[in-house]
């Protein structure tokens, strides 16, 4: 047993004498224009929670016309172009104009796993298995980064990205997403930020988990600083895959910039404190300060439920009077796309006019 203890004290010795020695180098572009570090903006958060609360709905036709349950609050008015639906890894993104934002708004959905339990048992073992293509020492999560990277989502989403700036010019780009959905929403938002240059991409995510280590990190943050992490309260998904503060270098790193949401007081003086968190992306004062404990955290944030309706199976409704819209490929995967030439207007009316389905 003492023998174990020694040698356990000997390997972490050699591993931070290793690690200490490195140093970080990131290649950064230097065409690029670098915006400062993100400022929260609490009306612009409850704005693109919905967005990452209604892109985990199944029914496909309702978030075509945004007409969903979940579209009819902050997010009115917002006109998707493209919906992309990787069917057989129950993947979903939409890409779309809020005009009130005078922004493309991109949004991810996250797992739907039958039991969200297993899912969150699993990301306690997940490895920094993937080299993050073209930087030294950064790692990834190849799950994540090839949810986005390795399926029909990344072509699909530049595609409609790129009809957007054809029709609506340069405007702002915004990419969100709750849990599994905010780590495709960061892989998005740093592959849209490297192919733009100096458009302005914002991200802004819920309940993310970690998805690299420090190398990673720092120079996501370099490339997209604009970038707003929200945590909330207990969420257990934040904490996970673990961050080990004596291996800063060797394990997950969350990048910055973290708000955590988390209620104060007791007895009728409870009110939820939105704390802005330092740019070390593992600020020890925001959630890593409690336990992350809790699911039920994890499903709700700014009062606006995350997830699907039911939990389970993987399904898709769609109305066959959108099939006009739907190209599909040889892997079975969706593309529900807009001809932006066409009046979009148009599509919602005809559509209420015949009546009941809707
Ligand atoms: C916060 O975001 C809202 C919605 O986009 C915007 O109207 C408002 O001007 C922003 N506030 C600040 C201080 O930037
Ligand atoms: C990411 O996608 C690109 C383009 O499809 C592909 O060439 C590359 O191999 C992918 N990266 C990984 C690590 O799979
Ligand atoms: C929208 O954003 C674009 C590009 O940033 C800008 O040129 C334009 O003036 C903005 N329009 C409004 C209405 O704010």
């Amino acid at each position: 047993m003492e023998r174990r203890g020694w040698m356990i004290v000997a390997i972490i010795l050699c591993l931070i004498v290793f690690s200490s020695g490195r140093e970080l180098k990131v290649k950064v572009k230097h065409t690029h224009q670098y915006h400062q570090m993100a400022t929260y903006n609490h009306t612009l958060a409850r704005i693109l929670v919905e967005y990452a609360s209604a892109v985990y709905l199944s029914d496909l036709t309702e978030l075509f016309t945004w007409t969903c349950s979940r579209c009819d609050h902050l997010t009115k008015g917002f006109e998707i172009i493209d919906l992309i639906v990787d069917v057989k890894r129950c993947l979903q993104a939409f890409v779309g104009v809020a005009k009130d934002l005078n922004a493309t708004v991109i949004a991810f959905r996250g797992t739907q796993e039958s039991s969200i339990q297993n899912w969150v048992e699993d990301l306690y073992w997940k490895q920094l298995d993937i080299d993050y293509p073209g930087i030294d020492n950064a790692m990834v999560h190849h799950g994540f980064y090839t949810a986005y990277n390795n399926t029909i989502l990344r072509p699909g989403v530049l595609n409609a990205v790129k009809k957007a700036m054809d029709w609506y010019g340069k405007v702002e780009i915004i990419v969100t997403g709750h849990s599994m959905g905010g780590a495709m929403a960061a892989f998005c938002g740093l592959d849209l930020s490297l192919a733009l240059g100096e458009q302005n991409v914002q991200v802004m995510t819920f309940g993310q988990p970690r998805i690299g280590n420090a190398a990673f990190a720092s120079y996501y943050s370099k490339v997209v600083p604009n970038t707003i992490r929200v945590t909330n309260g207990h969420d257990i998904v934040p904490h996970l895959p673990p961050y080990y503060h004596y291996f800063p270098q060797k394990t997950y790193h969350h990048f910055p910039r973290e708000v955590w949401l988390h209620t104060i007081g007791f007895g009728s003086l409870v009110y939820t404190d939105e704390k802005v968190c330092d740019d070390s992306g593992e600020d020890p004062s925001c959630s890593r300060s409690v336990a992350g404990n809790s699911i039920l955290d994890h499903l709700t944030y700014y009062g606006v439920q995350m997830g699907c309706e039911t939990s389970g199976t993987c399904r898709i409704v769609m109305d066959p009077r959108i099939s006009a819209f739907v190209q599909k490929d040889l892997e079975g995967n969706l593309v529900l796309s807009k001809d932006l030439s066409a009046p979009v207007v148009k599509l919602k009316t005809d559509l209420a006019d015949q009546g009941s389905l809707l």
